[in-house]
Protein backbone atom coordinates (compact mmCIF):
# COMPACT_ATOMS: atom_id res chain seq x y z
CA UNK A 1 0.00 0.00 0.00
CA UNK A 2 2.60 2.19 1.17
CA UNK A 3 4.46 1.90 -2.11
CA UNK A 4 1.43 3.48 -4.23
CA UNK A 5 1.46 6.55 -1.71
CA UNK A 6 4.84 7.09 -2.11
CA UNK A 7 5.84 11.05 -3.20
CA UNK A 8 2.62 12.27 -2.66
CA UNK A 9 3.37 14.15 0.30
CA UNK A 10 2.39 13.72 4.05
CA UNK A 11 0.34 10.25 4.70
CA UNK A 12 -2.33 10.36 7.54
CA UNK A 13 -4.12 7.52 8.97
CA UNK A 14 -7.55 7.27 10.71
CA UNK A 15 -7.73 3.52 12.16
CA UNK A 16 -11.46 2.66 12.57
CA UNK A 17 -13.44 -0.57 12.87
CA UNK A 18 -16.56 1.33 10.93
CA UNK A 19 -19.56 2.25 11.55
CA UNK A 20 -18.20 5.45 11.76
CA UNK A 21 -20.03 8.64 13.43
CA UNK A 22 -19.53 12.45 13.87
CA UNK A 23 -16.19 10.93 16.07
CA UNK A 24 -14.66 9.78 13.49
CA UNK A 25 -15.42 12.43 11.01
CA UNK A 26 -13.66 15.07 13.45
CA UNK A 27 -10.74 12.50 12.67
CA UNK A 28 -10.96 12.38 8.93
CA UNK A 29 -11.61 16.29 9.11
CA UNK A 30 -8.25 17.53 11.43
CA UNK A 31 -6.47 14.57 8.91
CA UNK A 32 -7.40 16.51 6.18
CA UNK A 33 -6.37 19.74 6.99
CA UNK A 34 -2.73 18.54 8.00
CA UNK A 35 -1.97 16.16 5.71
CA UNK A 36 -1.90 15.45 1.77
CA UNK A 37 -3.30 12.29 1.52
CA UNK A 38 -5.63 10.19 3.85
CA UNK A 39 -6.31 7.32 4.30
CA UNK A 40 -9.08 5.59 6.95
CA UNK A 41 -8.93 2.08 7.58
CA UNK A 42 -11.83 0.19 8.08
CA UNK A 43 -11.34 -3.61 9.77
CA UNK A 44 -13.26 -4.99 12.89
CA UNK A 45 -10.03 -6.52 14.47
CA UNK A 46 -11.27 -10.17 15.82
CA UNK A 47 -7.81 -9.84 18.16
CA UNK A 48 -8.81 -7.59 20.97
CA UNK A 49 -12.61 -8.80 21.59
CA UNK A 50 -13.30 -11.25 24.39
CA UNK A 51 -14.80 -14.97 23.77
CA UNK A 52 -17.92 -13.28 25.72
CA UNK A 53 -17.70 -10.09 23.67
CA UNK A 54 -19.48 -8.34 20.66
CA UNK A 55 -17.40 -9.13 17.81
CA UNK A 56 -20.31 -11.05 16.29
CA UNK A 57 -22.64 -8.27 16.96
CA UNK A 58 -20.59 -5.31 16.23
CA UNK A 59 -22.46 -3.15 13.98
CA UNK A 60 -21.69 -2.65 10.77
CA UNK A 61 -22.55 -0.60 7.63
CA UNK A 62 -20.15 -0.60 4.85
CA UNK A 63 -22.49 1.24 2.62
CA UNK A 64 -23.14 4.40 4.98
CA UNK A 65 -19.18 3.96 6.14
CA UNK A 66 -18.33 4.77 2.45
CA UNK A 67 -20.92 7.76 2.15
CA UNK A 68 -18.79 9.15 5.44
CA UNK A 69 -15.74 8.85 4.32
CA UNK A 70 -16.56 10.45 0.86
CA UNK A 71 -17.93 13.33 2.19
CA UNK A 72 -14.76 13.29 4.55
CA UNK A 73 -12.49 14.04 0.93
CA UNK A 74 -10.95 10.77 2.01
CA UNK A 75 -8.12 9.40 -0.53
CA UNK A 76 -8.11 5.77 0.04
CA UNK A 77 -10.32 3.24 1.96
CA UNK A 78 -7.90 0.29 3.90
CA UNK A 79 -9.98 -2.64 4.18
CA UNK A 80 -7.96 -5.77 4.84
CA UNK A 81 -9.40 -9.02 5.06
CA UNK A 82 -9.62 -10.77 8.19
CA UNK A 83 -8.04 -14.57 6.41
CA UNK A 84 -5.20 -12.42 4.79
CA UNK A 85 -4.68 -10.09 8.07
CA UNK A 86 -4.23 -13.12 10.73
CA UNK A 87 -3.60 -16.29 8.83
CA UNK A 88 -3.65 -19.92 10.51
CA UNK A 89 0.06 -19.40 11.33
CA UNK A 90 0.00 -15.83 12.38
CA UNK A 91 1.28 -16.03 15.83
CA UNK A 92 2.69 -12.72 17.20
CA UNK A 93 1.37 -9.92 19.65
CA UNK A 94 2.38 -6.98 20.57
CA UNK A 95 2.17 -6.64 24.36
CA UNK A 96 2.51 -3.35 25.79
CA UNK A 97 2.46 -3.31 29.93
CA UNK A 98 2.42 -0.79 32.14
CA UNK A 99 -0.27 1.55 30.93
CA UNK A 100 -1.96 -1.30 29.24
CA UNK A 101 -2.67 -2.89 32.95
CA UNK A 102 -5.47 -1.49 35.08
CA UNK A 103 -8.93 -0.57 34.12
CA UNK A 104 -9.82 -1.43 30.68
CA UNK A 105 -6.96 -3.50 30.44
CA UNK A 106 -8.23 -5.50 33.73
CA UNK A 107 -11.95 -5.87 32.25
CA UNK A 108 -10.69 -6.92 28.96
CA UNK A 109 -8.06 -9.41 29.02
CA UNK A 110 -5.95 -9.15 25.86
CA UNK A 111 -7.92 -6.18 24.86
CA UNK A 112 -5.11 -3.87 24.29
CA UNK A 113 -2.96 -6.81 23.15
CA UNK A 114 -5.19 -7.45 20.06
CA UNK A 115 -5.18 -3.35 19.63
CA UNK A 116 -1.58 -2.72 19.58
CA UNK A 117 -1.14 -5.80 17.74
CA UNK A 118 -3.02 -4.58 14.70
CA UNK A 119 -2.37 -1.14 15.35
CA UNK A 120 1.24 -1.77 14.49
CA UNK A 121 0.18 -4.17 11.31
CA UNK A 122 -1.93 -1.05 10.27
CA UNK A 123 1.22 1.27 10.83
CA UNK A 124 3.43 -1.30 8.99
CA UNK A 125 1.09 -1.89 5.79
CA UNK A 126 0.12 2.51 5.69
CA UNK A 127 3.18 3.85 6.86
CA UNK A 128 1.31 7.13 7.34
CA UNK A 129 3.19 9.87 8.57
CA UNK A 130 0.77 10.86 10.97
CA UNK A 131 -2.25 8.57 12.94
CA UNK A 132 -4.95 9.99 14.28
CA UNK A 133 -7.45 8.16 17.57
CA UNK A 134 -10.14 10.10 19.58
CA UNK A 135 -9.40 10.20 22.94
CA UNK A 136 -13.01 8.59 23.99
CA UNK A 137 -10.65 5.48 24.18
CA UNK A 138 -8.05 7.56 26.45
CA UNK A 139 -6.91 4.53 28.03
CA UNK A 140 -5.63 3.07 23.92
CA UNK A 141 -4.77 6.78 23.28
CA UNK A 142 -1.71 5.95 26.15
CA UNK A 143 -1.09 2.07 24.79
CA UNK A 144 -0.29 3.07 21.26
CA UNK A 145 1.81 5.94 22.37
CA UNK A 146 3.81 3.61 24.82
CA UNK A 147 4.39 1.07 22.15
CA UNK A 148 5.14 3.85 19.27
CA UNK A 149 7.95 5.14 21.87
CA UNK A 150 9.00 2.11 22.81
CA UNK A 151 9.42 0.50 19.12
CA UNK A 152 10.41 4.06 17.66
CA UNK A 153 7.78 3.07 15.43
CA UNK A 154 8.07 5.89 13.13
CA UNK A 155 4.02 7.91 13.25
CA UNK A 156 2.86 11.10 15.03
CA UNK A 157 0.14 9.92 16.83
CA UNK A 158 -2.74 12.69 17.22
CA UNK A 159 -5.28 12.51 19.81
CA UNK A 160 -8.25 14.33 19.70
CA UNK A 161 -11.01 15.42 21.89
CA UNK A 162 -14.34 13.22 22.43
CA UNK A 163 -17.07 14.39 20.55
CA UNK A 164 -20.70 14.45 22.51
CA UNK A 165 -24.22 14.02 21.42
CA UNK A 166 -26.14 17.23 22.79
CA UNK A 167 -26.88 15.33 25.69
CA UNK A 168 -23.56 14.66 26.81
CA UNK A 169 -22.99 11.17 25.70
CA UNK A 170 -19.64 10.68 24.01
CA UNK A 171 -20.27 9.32 20.62
CA UNK A 172 -19.31 5.68 20.06
CA UNK A 173 -20.04 3.33 17.66
CA UNK A 174 -21.66 1.06 20.63
CA UNK A 175 -24.24 3.90 21.08
CA UNK A 176 -26.24 2.14 18.45
CA UNK A 177 -26.94 -1.13 20.73
CA UNK A 178 -28.99 1.43 22.49
CA UNK A 179 -32.75 3.58 21.65
CA UNK A 180 -32.73 6.91 21.79
CA UNK A 181 -34.39 7.25 25.19
CA UNK A 182 -31.67 4.96 26.86
CA UNK A 183 -28.82 6.83 25.11
CA UNK A 184 -30.24 9.87 26.62
CA UNK A 185 -30.60 8.20 29.98
CA UNK A 186 -26.52 7.09 29.08
CA UNK A 187 -25.51 10.61 29.67
CA UNK A 188 -25.51 10.09 32.93
CA UNK A 189 -21.97 9.47 32.43
CA UNK A 190 -20.36 12.44 31.33
CA UNK A 191 -22.37 13.98 34.36
CA UNK A 192 -20.85 11.72 36.56
CA UNK A 193 -17.61 12.67 34.86
CA UNK A 194 -18.42 16.66 35.02
CA UNK A 195 -19.13 16.08 38.33
CA UNK A 196 -15.72 14.66 39.29
CA UNK A 197 -14.22 17.65 37.10
CA UNK A 198 -16.45 20.56 39.00
CA UNK A 199 -15.05 18.71 42.52
CA UNK A 200 -11.89 18.83 40.93
CA UNK A 201 -11.96 22.53 40.16
CA UNK A 202 -13.25 23.84 43.17
CA UNK A 203 -9.78 22.26 44.89
CA UNK A 204 -10.35 18.91 46.10
CA UNK A 205 -7.34 16.89 45.39
CA UNK A 206 -8.54 13.66 46.99
CA UNK A 207 -9.01 10.83 45.11
CA UNK A 208 -11.55 9.19 47.50
CA UNK A 209 -13.46 12.48 47.46
CA UNK A 210 -13.30 13.27 43.91
CA UNK A 211 -14.71 10.16 42.50
CA UNK A 212 -17.36 9.80 45.65
CA UNK A 213 -18.40 13.16 43.37
CA UNK A 214 -19.08 10.75 40.23
CA UNK A 215 -20.59 7.81 42.03
CA UNK A 216 -23.33 10.03 43.53
CA UNK A 217 -24.42 11.15 40.27
CA UNK A 218 -24.17 7.44 39.04
CA UNK A 219 -26.18 6.66 41.75
CA UNK A 220 -28.87 8.58 40.74
CA UNK A 221 -30.14 5.77 37.86
CA UNK A 222 -29.81 2.29 38.96
CA UNK A 223 -29.39 1.03 35.04
CA UNK A 224 -25.94 2.05 35.75
CA UNK A 225 -23.54 -1.06 36.97
CA UNK A 226 -20.54 0.51 37.16
CA UNK A 227 -16.95 -1.76 35.77
CA UNK A 228 -14.62 1.33 37.31
CA UNK A 229 -14.30 5.29 37.92
CA UNK A 230 -10.79 5.72 38.60
CA UNK A 231 -8.78 9.01 38.25
CA UNK A 232 -5.82 8.10 37.19
CA UNK A 233 -2.09 10.17 36.18
CA UNK A 234 -0.28 9.99 32.78
CA UNK A 235 1.05 6.10 33.96
CA UNK A 236 -2.69 4.92 34.09
CA UNK A 237 -2.54 4.25 38.14
CA UNK A 238 -4.24 5.45 40.65
CA UNK A 239 -3.13 7.85 43.51
CA UNK A 240 -4.49 8.48 46.97
CA UNK A 241 -3.88 12.35 46.02
CA UNK A 242 -4.17 13.15 42.30
CA UNK A 243 -1.42 16.16 41.16
CA UNK A 244 -2.18 18.80 38.97
CA UNK A 245 -0.65 17.57 35.97
CA UNK A 246 -2.38 18.28 32.56
CA UNK A 247 -2.71 14.24 32.10
CA UNK A 248 -5.05 13.84 35.34
CA UNK A 249 -8.06 12.38 33.93
CA UNK A 250 -10.90 10.40 35.36
CA UNK A 251 -12.27 7.64 33.16
CA UNK A 252 -15.02 4.96 33.66
CA UNK A 253 -16.91 1.95 32.11
CA UNK A 254 -20.52 0.90 33.12
CA UNK A 255 -22.73 -0.96 31.87
CA UNK A 256 -26.78 0.54 30.92
CA UNK A 257 -29.03 -1.61 29.27
CA UNK A 258 -26.90 -4.29 28.36
CA UNK A 259 -24.25 -2.55 26.97
CA UNK A 260 -20.42 -1.36 28.14
CA UNK A 261 -19.74 1.99 27.47
CA UNK A 262 -16.81 4.29 28.74
CA UNK A 263 -16.07 7.79 28.85
CA UNK A 264 -13.28 10.03 30.35
CA UNK A 265 -12.45 13.69 31.19
CA UNK A 266 -9.15 15.60 31.65
CA UNK A 267 -9.25 17.10 35.52
CA UNK A 268 -7.64 20.55 34.41
CA UNK A 269 -9.82 21.89 32.19
CA UNK A 270 -7.73 24.30 30.35
CA UNK A 271 -6.95 23.24 26.48
CA UNK A 272 -3.91 20.57 26.69
CA UNK A 273 -4.38 18.79 24.07
CA UNK A 274 -3.87 14.81 24.38
CA UNK A 275 -0.59 15.62 22.49
CA UNK A 276 2.07 15.32 25.06
CA UNK A 277 5.74 15.60 23.98
O1 LIG B 1 -10.54 2.58 18.38
C1 LIG B 1 -10.82 1.72 17.53
O2 LIG B 1 -11.77 1.83 16.76
C2 LIG B 1 -9.96 0.46 17.43
O3 LIG B 1 -9.56 0.04 18.69
C3 LIG B 1 -8.76 0.61 16.51
C4 LIG B 1 -7.78 1.67 17.00
C5 LIG B 1 -9.25 0.98 15.11
C6 LIG B 1 -8.00 -0.71 16.40
O4 LIG B 1 -8.82 -1.74 15.93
Amino acid sequence: MRAALAGRGRVGLVPTMGYLHDGHATLMRRAREVCDVLVVSIFVNPLQFGPAEDLAAYPRDLERDLGVVEGAGVDVVFMPDVGITYPPAFDTRVVVSGVSEGLDGESRPGHFTGVATVVLKLLNLVRPDVAFFGEKDWQQLMVLRQMVRDLNVPVDVVGLPTVRAPSGLALSSRNSYLDSAQQVRAAVLSRALLAVQATYASGERQAAKLRQAGLDVLAQDPEVTLDYLSIVGRDMRERAVVDNGPMTRVLLAAHLFGVRLIDNMPLVTEKHGANPA
